[in-house]
């Protein structure tokens, strides 16, 4: 399997490389590319870790070499860091980006399977998923936001409240990967048995995992922002569709298109397979006050997504 990531010289980039260098199954190929020159530098030092995964790296304008035969592309490229905490104002940074790199994509690997980190995530699919429709290559099954980190932290906040074995905790969390927009489910909340929580716990945990990202970039005092728990979160999101695409049997959870019955991307459990998305799976029951968070989540999310389609379509 080869896995290439766009952006690989960033601060995700790079921890991200670290990770599925020493992670990746035996034999993979770790493809890595930034318009950064520091770029090649980055995957010799990789390429000494004494592993059986290949590194190479690319710099330049043209990411061409980079992608050839690509399974799974992961998208970490972003303009200069400005310490924002509104992901919206990221658009602006990073959407011309995201095109020119997705374009590439649906000429050089149109079927591999395509993992965006670069924020704002609930915008940047939605371009993605343009390009590729005007290239005639666009299969939903294979396009995923990685939200990863949203359940990562979910698990964390609630296995440290409930002093929890946090490798058994699971929470759902849907919608998209911005403020409220980012739902986590903790009445399914499950360590063996289902977890209880107070009215209180809930909303100071939903609000942690809302801000933990600006929270980081605060402590960062302004210089980064989350890239070491993003680092292991896009490692555990393309092991999953890796596994899947070599047919195991996996659950994980993503920001995808699927029936549109919500808005036409949503975070939501899928079951990966050897085409990507093999399924999507429902939400199932929401408490009262998460149906009233999923409510309020929808028409931010919906425009955040048109947001994406105009900037390609007009
Ligand atoms: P960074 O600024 O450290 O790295 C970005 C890298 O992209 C730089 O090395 C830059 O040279 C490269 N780049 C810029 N234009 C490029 C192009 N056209 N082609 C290839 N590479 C290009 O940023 P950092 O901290 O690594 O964050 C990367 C992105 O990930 C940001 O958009 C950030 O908001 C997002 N992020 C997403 C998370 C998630 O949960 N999905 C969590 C944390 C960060």
């Amino acid at each position: 399997m080869k896995v290439t990531i766009l952006g690989a010289s960033g601060g995700v980039g790079q921890a991200l490389s670290l990770l599925l260098k020493v992670r990746l199954p035996i034999g993979s190929h770790l493809s890595l590319y930034d318009i950064a020159p520091s770029m090649l530098g980055v995957a010799r030092d990789l390429s000494h870790i004494p592993t059986e995964v290949k590194v190479t790296g690319f710099t330049g304008e043209d990411p061409t070499k980079a992608l050839e035969g690509a399974n799974l592309v992961l998208i970490t490229a972003s303009a200069a860091f400005t310490p924002t905490s509104d992901r919206s104002e990221l658009f602006t940074y990073n959407a011309s980006i995201i095109k020119s790199l997705v374009e590439k994509i649906a000429v050089t690997c149109p079927t591999a399977c395509i993992g965006m980190i670069s924020n704002p995530v609930n915008s940047t699919v939605a371009i993605a998923a343009e390009v590729l429709k005007k290239a005639g290559v666009y299969d939903k099954r294979k396009l995923f936001g990685v939200t990863t980190l949203d359940i990562l932290r979910a698990e964390t906040f609630v296995a440290d409240l409930k002093s929890k074995d946090v490798s058994k905790v699971k929470v759902p969390v849907i919608g998209g990967h911005s403020g409220i927009t980012i739902l986590p489910l903790f009445s399914q909340a499950y360590e063996q048995v289902k977890l209880q929580f107070t009215d209180e716990e809930i909303e100071k945990l939903t609000k942690s995992v809302q801000d933990a990202g600006v929270e980081v970039v605060k402590d960062k005092a302004g210089t980064g922002s989350a890239t070491l728990s993003m680092g292991e979160a896009g490692t555990r999101f393309a092991l999953a569709v890796l596994k899947g695409l070599a047919s195991e049997d996996i659950v994980e959870y993503a920001y995808v298109e699927g029936d549109g019955e919500y808005t036409r991307f949503f975070a939501q459990a899928v079951s990966l397979g050897r085409n990507g998305i093999e399924k999507v799976l429902p939400l199932g029951e929401l408490s009262a006050s998460e149906k009233i968070a999923f409510e309020s989540l929808i028409p931010l999310l919906k425009a955040e997504i048109e947001v994406g389609e105009k900037y390609i379509n007009g």
